[in-house]
């Protein structure tokens, strides 16, 4: 039988993904992870959706230097040390068949800002005590405390820190690195002219906001190596007035993919609060263009870029219809699979799918029949 869009392997440079769904990264803050070390909760918790199904797991959000962490919680890839817990998940991955990435990143002036800290402790938002901030300029997120601008020599420093976070997450194992350039933090931060008022190389000019991405991932790609896949999250648009557009992420977008980059993991917002249509598939249309935008180019690895959308993605046939439109190439779904680890059954079954080889699941799960 001819399998659905959505169940069909997914080339990534000379790697294959069995299928097109991905869990996109989310932070688990709420478990502890001292220093930024994985825990055994870690290692179930990604083996478990991997055993459920999914293509390609990217790892929630991993610091590349302590004070980018999100909270005192969040994970982190900026000391050797961590290294071997990252191995862990990788394996418990592997194990269920799945592609392993890791999302690399910096809060920037979102830093030390857990956003279910009120629900957990019952307080407002607001930073950390003891957070020192850094991002592009000295412009506080509101209720945030505001940050220091980053000297050159300091983007140089940041530029590296991510690079040696990728070394890392090479030596773990990680077949696909994504950087975070989405949802308000450093990279976004510099991105958008809401956030980024410099005047000097790095800010200025969409050229100018756009340096410390390219710098970034271009050496990200050179600490990887070629046979490693490069991702990057975005957030296409600010959704807000003299904030970034789809436009200007479609142009970003190719200039990524000239440097290395080989997918591109598209979201919106994050920046500056802002009033979002939210509903479902409300991120795709951008997606679909940035998706168009890089149509007929060629990764430096000699493949097709490929475009993941997410957000409100929620059933198998939502998922098939975006795949099949050629709005994207995979599509990841988030809290669905927090709740449901075996969601990618699920979306077989509703696809029409009753064959377990195609989920690559023990035929136990499969079963319905008690014998
Ligand atoms: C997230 N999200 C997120 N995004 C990201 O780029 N890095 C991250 O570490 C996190 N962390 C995170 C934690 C939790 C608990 C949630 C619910 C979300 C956003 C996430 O990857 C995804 O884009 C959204 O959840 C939208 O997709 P769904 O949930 O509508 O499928």
């Amino acid at each position: 039988m001819a399998y659905p869009q959505l169940l069909q392997p997914l080339a990534l440079r000379s790697l294959a993904a069995r299928n097109r769904l991905w869990l996109p990264p989310m932070c688990m803050y709420s478990v502890t992870a001292e220093d930024g070390v994985v825990t055994d909760w870690h290692v179930v918790h990604y083996g478990s959706r991997a055993q459920g199904g999914f293509g390609t797991i990217i790892v929630e959000a991993s610091a590349v230097t302590p004070e980018g962490r999100l909270s005192p919680n969040d994970l982190g890839l900026w000391d050797d040390a961590q290294v071997a817990g990252h191995r862990r998940i990788v394996e418990a991955i592997h194990a269920g068949g799945a592609l392993a990435g890791v999302q690399l990143g910096h809060g920037g002036r979102k830093a030390g800002t857990p956003p279910w800290r009120p629900a957990v402790e019952g307080a407002r938002s607001g930073t950390l005590p003891g957070w020192n901030l850094v991002a592009p300029s000295a412009a506080a997120y509101p209720e945030h405390a505001t940050p220091r601008a980053l000297t050159t020599t300091e983007i140089a420093d940041t530029v590296q820190a991510f690079a040696d976070a990728a070394r890392r997450a090479v030596a773990a194992g990680y077949d696909v690195i994504e950087l975070h350039g989405a949802h308000g933090y450093l990279i976004h931060q510099f991105l958008s002219p809401l956030s980024n008022t410099r005047t000097d190389a790095y800010g200025g000019s969409a050229e100018g906001r756009r340096r410390f991405a390219l710098e970034t991932a271009q050496a990200v790609r050179e600490a990887i190596g070629e046979e490693k896949v490069l991702d990057i999250r975005l957030s296409a648009t600010d959704w807000a007035e003299g904030g970034l557009t789809g436009d200007d992420t479609a142009e970003l977008a190719r200039q990524l993919v000239a440097v290395g980059v080989d997918v591109l993991h598209v979201s919106t917002g994050g920046n500056v609060p802002a009033k979002v249509p939210v509903g479902p598939g409300y991120q795709v249309p951008f997606a679909g263009q940035v998706k168009h935008a890089v149509a007929g180019m060629t990764t430096p690895g000699g493949g097709q870029p490929q475009v993941v959308a997410v957000g409100l993605i929620d059933s198998g046939l939502q998922a098939e219809q975006i795949l099949v439109a050629g709005l994207a190439d995979a599509v990841a779904t988030g809290r669905g699979a927090l709740r449901d680890p075996y969601l990618p059954v699920r979306w077989a079954h509703e696809l029409g799918v009753n064959d377990w080889q195609a989920a690559h699941l023990p035929v136990q799960y499969w079963r319905g029949a008690w014998r």
